[in-house]
Order: structure tokens, then sequence, then C-alpha cells
């Protein structure tokens, strides 16, 4: 087992344990006195999870109920978290009570703004069960749903009182929803850690799994310290966003569905760095995403994209900020105005 804390305005333990899961009640009870349980999940990762986890809260004197709801980003809306509120008051929840996010990033960014809402806020705790969810949307605090406007356009900084990553529970996702989470392991690599990057760049999707624990422990532990220095996204933060702008835009353009965050921030790098860096960088990062069965582009005419760029919510009116690695492990913020990302896109 290995821990990392995280010292923000509310510090947090993030547990890294092959089967950590089975022994998640244990380590929830050591951090609240709750005498109830939530537990929100999806119907997926219900299905494989649930159980296990409920036994063990119930095994160390928690009262548990679960509330389930289908899985995918659909899901991420005022209904089904209007839907949450309403489990929580119903189950009578009350502030020394404790919430349970299970599952990825949907269910993780739901449950943690209701736990943010309900009651004006009740300590909720990240089991995150996706690669992408355990290296990135779990750890941080941002919590969030979509509404018509957009993409996690309402939502609420809330850091959890613990993260429990069990990487076995990586060896049931489809090698699409592994990739996912590889494309930002690869974007750590390339903002801090070079041997990040040779370490991923060393294996393929069909042995990464040994280096599993290594890996989220390295990304998480970077995630740790730019949180550390920007919790509430005033700056720093912002080189998380490496392959973001176009990467969102690219999201976007597909209407969220076939085409994963993943799929967009791997082909969001490779395009600005093809544009700003050498060419030595560009085709390693491209090789590397590669064995992953990532994209390093798109065919979709840049401007196309670009109306998705400007819409982009890390942008103040008039510029947007883009992030570019001229060397891989180092990282830099460049703000631009909108007509300077324009021609620097068609060029
Ligand atoms: N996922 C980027 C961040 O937490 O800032």
């Amino acid at each position: 087992m290995k821990t990392i804390h995280v010292n923000t305005s509310h510090p947090y333990d993030v547990i890294i344990e092959r089967d950590g899961i089975k022994k998640s009640g244990k380590y929830i009870r050591k951090i609240t006195g709750a005498s109830k349980a939530a537990v929100i999940t999806d119907d997926i990762v219900g299905a494989l999870y649930g159980k296990i986890v409920t036994d063990s809260l119930e095994k160390n004197g928690f009262e548990c109920s679960t509330f389930t709801f289908p899985n995918g980003e659909q899901s991420k809306n005022l209904s089904v978290f209007g839907e949450i509120l309403d489990f929580l008051c119903e189950n009578s929840i009350t502030r020394s009570d404790i919430i349970i996010a299970l599952g990825g990033g949907v269910v993780g960014d739901i449950t943690g703004f209701a736990s943010a809402s309900y009651l004006r806020g009740v300590d909720f705790v990240q089991i995150p069960t996706t690669l992408l969810a355990q290296i990135d949307s779990s750890v941080g605090g941002k919590t969030a749903i979509d509404i018509k406007g957009g993409k996690n356009l309402a939502g609420a900084f809330k850091q959890p009182a613990l993260v429990i990553c069990d990487s076995n529970t990586l060896k049931t996702l489809t090698p699409e929803i592994l990739s996912d989470g590889m494309a930002e392991a690869v974007k750590y690599g390339m903002i801090r850690d070079k041997n990040l990057f040779e370490l991923i760049n060393n294996h393929t999707s069909a042995t990464i799994h040994e280096a599993m624990d290594d890996l989220i422990y390295t990304c998480i532990d970077i995630k740790r310290d730019v949180v550390e220095h920007d919790e509430f996204d005033k700056g720093e933060r912002m080189i998380l966003n490496f392959g973001h702008t176009l990467g969102h835009a690219l999201e976007g353009w597909h209407e969220y569905t076939n085409f994963t965050h993943g799929m967009g921030v791997s082909a969001g790098m490779c395009m600005i760095t093809e544009k700003l860096c050498s060419p030595e960088i560009h085709e390693k990062l491209k090789n590397c995403l590669e064995k992953y069965s990532l994209p390093t582009g798109t065919d979709i005419p840049i401007n196309e994209l670009l109306p998705f760029c400007y819409r982009d919510k890390k942008r103040t009116s008039g510029s947007l900020s883009y992030i570019v690695c001229k060397t891989i492990g180092s990282a830099e913020i460049v703000k631009v105005t909108i007509e300077e990302f324009c021609r620097l896109m068609e060029e």
C-alpha cells in the first residue's frame, strides 16, 4: 500500500492499493465517526463492486444505502443530481454521515457536487474505478455536472475526505476506457516527468498493467503538487490542461459521443506539439500515444473546431491559454488573443 497526503484547505490521503476496495470500510472508518454511509454508483460499477464495498462498510459499523444511476456522461445532469439529493434526504443522511462515490469520473463528479451542496456540505470519499478517475478527476476537488450550455458548467470545489485507488478494478475496463486514462498519464509525463513518459513509452497497452501502481502513484503525486500550489484554479493548475483546448473542441464537435476525453486530449497534445515544437518531440509523443491506440490528429477542418475552442471555460474574455511542452517533462502556459490562436492553428 502507498499513501499520498494532499495538503489542500481540507487535507486528505489517497490510498493506492491492489484490492484496497475490499478494505474500504476499514479505511473509511479511520476518517469518520459516521453511522450512515450513502453509496452513489452507476449500474455497471455497482454490479461489479457495490456489494464488496457495502459488505466492507457494514463490517465496520456503517448502515448503508445505495443509489444507482445509468452509466455514462448523459447521466451527469441536473435531473440525476436532483435524484441524488432526494435520495440523501429520504435516507436521513446528516452532516455527520459520509457519502461514497463508487465509479468513474461521472460518478465522482456528480457525487462530489451533491456532497458539496446537500446540507451545504457533507464529507465524501472517492473510490475511483477507471484510470482517468484514479489519476485525475478523483483528486483535486473539482466537482461538476453538465448543463444545457456545456460540460461541467455547474459545480464546486470540494475536496474528498479520502480517495481509495484499487488498480485491480482497472482489469475490468475495456481497452478504450483504459486508453482514455492513458492519454492523461502521457500528459503528466509530458508536463512534469520525463521518466514517467519513458515508463509509459517502454510499455504498450498489453503490458502496462505490470507498471500500473507506479504509474498511478507518480501521476497522482504530480497532480497533488499542482493542486497544492493552485487549489482554486487561478493559474498554475492550468498546466494540467495540456492538449485540452483542442481536446475539448474535438469532444464538443463529436457531441461527446463515441469520442472519449482521452482521445481529445491525445489528438490535442499532438496537434499543438506539431505546431510549436521540434519534429523529434512531436514524433516521440505520437509514437507513444499510438501504442495505446490513441488518435494523434484529426481530419476535421480546423475552422470547424475553432468555435468550440472559444467556448472553453478556461478562456477569459478575448483571450485563451494553451500549454506547450518544448521538452518532455516541462510545460509552459501561453496566453494569446483568440485571433493569435486562430492564426497559429490555421497556419
Ligand atoms: N482535471 C484538471 C484539474 O483538475 O485541474
